[in-house]
C-alpha cells in the first residue's frame, strides 16, 4: 500500500481492505477536439491518485483527503449527494452515477492521497473520479469495464461537478499504462494504444497559472463550437474537412478560427499517429509546435506565461517540439525532448522562465 495504514486506522478506526489508484495525464495533441467528437492523443503521467477503501455495512460515505490540510473526513449518505463546490464533489458524483444506473453497492470509508497537482491541466479531477470508481468497482464487485468506468467519471463531473469537458482525460487514466498514449475516437470511443518508442522523451512543465474548468472559458469554447457546427449545417466540427474551411472562414469572428483550430487539429493527431509509428520525432514535435500555435491564435486558449514557456523551450537545442497542454488558460506545456535531453532542457527552461515571468514555473516530469 502507498497510503500510510496507521493514517487510515487513526481516522477510520479499522483497516482498509484494498488499494487502486489511477494516473493523471498529458495530452500529447488533439486540444479541445473531444467535445467536437474528434481525435485525441493523451498518454500518462507517473503522478497518480491513490484511494484506499474499508466498505461498510450502512450507506454512509466518509471521504478523508490528505491534500486537505487538517480537516475532518467529510461524510454523507448515499443518495443525499450535494453539490459542495470542493474536492468531495468528485467523490459524491461518482456515487451519484453509480446509484442512478441502478448498481448493487454500499457505503464506505476513503482516504485519498494525491501527487497530481490540481489546476496544472494535468487531469487531477479524472484520476480522482476513476481511482473513487475503482476502488467501489472493487469493494462490490461492479460490472464495469474500463471504458464504461470512464464515461460514468465523465458523466460525474458533467452532471455533478458542472464541468462541461469531454471524455479524453476519463478514458486516458481509466485505459493506459506507462509509456502508451491513446489515440481516441471521441466519437466512437473506439480507441487503439499505442507503446511510445523509448525515444518520445517528454518533460512537463506548470506555468504556475491555475485554470479551472467549471469556469468560463471552456464553456465559452464549447458553445462557439456548437454555435459554427450548426450554422455549417453538421453535427460536429468532426464531421468537417479542410475543404470546409473557406466555408467556415466566412462565418462571424472569432467561429472560423475555432473551426480552423479544431480541423487542423484533428488532422494533426492522425499526423501525430503516424509519424509516432514510423519513429519521425522530427515531424511530431513540428506538430506540436503547430498545435500550439492554432491554440494561441485560431482558438485563444494559451495565456502570455504558456506562450513565453513554448518560446523558451523553442530555443533550446535539445528541443524537438513544445505545446500547450490540456484545458488551457494556464496550466502546463509539453516539451518533446531529444533523446537523453528532457531533465536538463527542463530545467533550464524553468530557470530562464521563473527569471523572466516572475512566477515559480514546477517541473512535473521528467
Ligand atoms: C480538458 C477537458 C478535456 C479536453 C481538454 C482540452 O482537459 O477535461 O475533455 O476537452 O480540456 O483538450
Amino acid at each position: 500500500m502507498t497510503i500510510d495504514r496507521d493514517r487510515f486506522v487513526a481516522l477510520f478506526e479499522r483497516q482498509p481492505e484494498l488499494e487502486v489508484s489511477a494516473p493523471g495525464r498529458v495530452n500529447l495533441i488533439g486540444e479541445h477536439t473531444d467535445y467536437n467528437e474528434g481525435f485525441v492523443l493523451p498518454t500518462v503521467i507517473p503522478q497518480r491518485t491513490h484511494v484506499a477503501l474499508a466498505a461498510r455495512s450502512d450507506r454512509v460515505v466518509r471521504a478523508f483527503s490528505a491534500q486537505v490540510d487538517g480537516q475532518a473526513p467529510f461524510e454523507y449518505r448515499l443518495g443525499a449527494e450535494q453539490p459542495r463546490r470542493d474536492w468531495t464533489d468528485y467523490v459524491q458524483g461518482v456515487t451519484q452515477v453509480l446509484g442512478e444506473e441502478r448498481f448493487i453497492f454500499g457505503g464506505a470509508d476513503l482516504f485519498i492521497e494525491s501527487s497530481v497537482p490540481v489546476g496544472s491541466g494535468l487531469s487531477s479531477s479524472a484520476a480522482l473520479q476513476v481511482a473513487v470508481l475503482r476502488a467501489f468497482r472493487q469493494a462490490y464487485s461492479l460490472p464495469l469495464d474500463d471504458v464504461a468506468l470512464a464515461r460514468l467519471a465523465k458523466r460525474a463531473e458533467n452532471d455533478f461537478v458542472g464541468a462541461p469537458v469531454g471524455i479524453m482525460d476519463q478514458m486516458v487514466c481509466s485505459l493506459a499504462s506507462d509509456r502508451q498514449a491513446l489515440f481516441l475516437d471521441a466519437r466512437t470511443l473506439e480507441y487503439r494504444l499505442l507503446t511510445l518508442p523509448p525515444e518520445v522523451e517528454l518533460a512537463v512543465i506548470n506555468s504556475g497559472v491555475a485554470h479551472q474548468h467549471s469556469a468560463g472559458d471552456y464553456r465559452t469554447r464549447r458553445a462557439e463550437c456548437e454555435r459554427a457546427a450548426a450554422a455549417l449545417g453538421v453535427p460536429a466540427l468532426r464531421d468537417l474537412t479542410p475543404a470546409d474551411l473557406p466555408r467556415a472562414m466566412a462565418l462571424p469572428e472569432p467561429l472560423g478560427r475555432r473551426v480552423r483550430h479544431v480541423v487542423t487539429e484533428d488532422e494533426r493527431v492522425l499526423q501525430a499517429v503516424a509519424a509516432i509509428e514510423r519513429g519521425d520525432l522530427a515531424e511530431l514535435g513540428r506538430l506540436f509546435y503547430a498545435s500550439h500555435a492554432s491554440m494561441r491564435d485560431d482558438y485563444e486558449v494559451s495565456v502570455r506565461e504558456t506562450d513565453l514557456l513554448v518560446e523558451l523551450a523553442r530555443a533550446e537545442d535539445g528541443v524537438q517540439g513544445a505545446r500547450l497542454t490540456g484545458g488551457g488558460f494556464g496550466g502546463s506545456i509539453v516539451i518533446l525532448a531529444k533523446p537523453g535531453k528532457s531533465r536538463e532542457v527542463a530545467a533550464r527552461v524553468k530557470a530562464a522562465y521563473d527569471r523572466q515571468s516572475g512566477r515559480v514555473s514546477t517541473v512535473l516530469v521528467p
